[in-house]
């Protein structure tokens, strides 16, 4: 084999949903300055038993029925969370258990809101070498745990859900070379920590970053696959916000891809938001089978990662 593809694909959010006016009840925020600043309208809400295992098992699930394969088939479990539960078992382990899986290396993959985009990469790795055949690749948050109810600054921000994509030896590499990096001396911009462990940003600097820095790299990216950005034929960066989506996706020359703006309905769901939002697209057939998608995800210490892949 030379390479691997994304055979399939499977999304899972909690059934409470969270509109901007249910948050203005709790702080002082109001429809029109989410809307602005951000481009939010809702955000699922996990319910307080439900766990980034079980959403990340139930993601998983859809993603292994539509590929055909079974249960035994999957080597290799890699789940993109930072918000997973306990240290052990991990939350991989806790998906394979659940999925009823035979006997996979199960392994989280913590790089905060690119966390998918490096376990895609580190499964076609894998799968390159000759480590694994068939992989579950999941990002799956509850990134509402770790939000503090009371700071409108971040309350507003975030969802719960996960995205899940089986990905398969192939005899093409349908997953492009990954670029991927982060800048160490920017780290503390996004925190995840304390007793309680709460989020924290420096809304201005991620935001000045994200769209000063991030095109030339997502750029590169398509280069590094031969596709140039006018020929992609889908866009799914990292869910953040719509004022980082819309001309990060302006400057690295779409001009014709359909451009992922789950954000609106969902949050920034971190880990998740790359393959809930892919999976929307392709379960809308938004996007031809084999045409090509730059997937794209930054966030927490300053990382970013990407790929180009071809659309299951
Ligand atoms: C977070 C972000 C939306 C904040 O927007 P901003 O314009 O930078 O806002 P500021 O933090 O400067 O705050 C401006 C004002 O709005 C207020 N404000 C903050 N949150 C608010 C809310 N939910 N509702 C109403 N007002 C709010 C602030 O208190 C501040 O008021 P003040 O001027 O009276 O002090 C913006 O910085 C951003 O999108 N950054 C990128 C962050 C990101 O995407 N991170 C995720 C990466 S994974």
């Amino acid at each position: 084999m030379t390479g691997s593809r994304l055979l399939a694909l499977g999304h899972y959010q909690p059934s409470g949903v969270l509109t901007n006016a249910d948050l203005a009840k709790i702080v002082d925020t109001d429809d029109a300055w989410i809307r602005s600043r951000v481009g939010i309208r809702t955000r699922h809400v996990a319910a307080p038993d439900e766990s980034v295992d079980a959403m990340a098992s139930e993601a998983a699930a859809k993603a292994l029925a539509a590929s055909g394969l079974a249960a035994e088939d999957i080597d290799l479990v890699l789940v993109a969370t930072c918000t997973a539960t306990d240290r052990s078992p991990n939350t991989a382990a806790r998906v394979a258990a659940k999925l009823g899986l035979r006997a996979p290396a199960a392994m989280d993959i913590n790089v905060v809101c690119s966390g998918f985009t490096h376990a895609l990469a580190t499964a076609d790795h894998a799968i390159r070498a000759g480590s694994a055949t068939h992989a579950l690749v999941i990002g799956a948050e509850k990134f509402t745990d770790v939000v503090d109810w009371t700071d409108r600054s971040t309350c507003v921000l975030v969802g719960d859900g996960a995205g899940a994509a089986v990905v398969s030896a192939s005899d093409e590499p349908l997953i492009g070379p990954v670029v991927w990096g982060s800048v160490p001396q920017m780290g503390n911009a996004i925190r995840i920590e304390g007793e309680p462990t709460r989020f924290a940003q420096e809304g201005q600097t991620v935001y000045r970053w994200a769209t000063t820095q991030l095109p030339a790299i997502a750029r590169t990216v398509c280069e590094r696959s031969g596709i140039l950005p006018a020929d992609l034929a889908g866009v799914v960066l990292h869910q953040a916000n719509l004022r980082i989506i819309e001309p990060v996706a302006e400057r690295i020359g779409a001009v014709n891809a359909v451009v992922a703006r789950d954000v609106v309905d969902s949050g920034n769901t971190s880990a998740a938001s790359v393959p809930l939002a892919l999976s929307k697209l392709v379960e809308r057939r938004e996007i031809p089978a084999g045409a090509p998608v730059l997937l794209f995800a930054f966030g927490g210490n300053l990382s970013y990662a990407g790929q180009v892949i071809r659309c299951p």
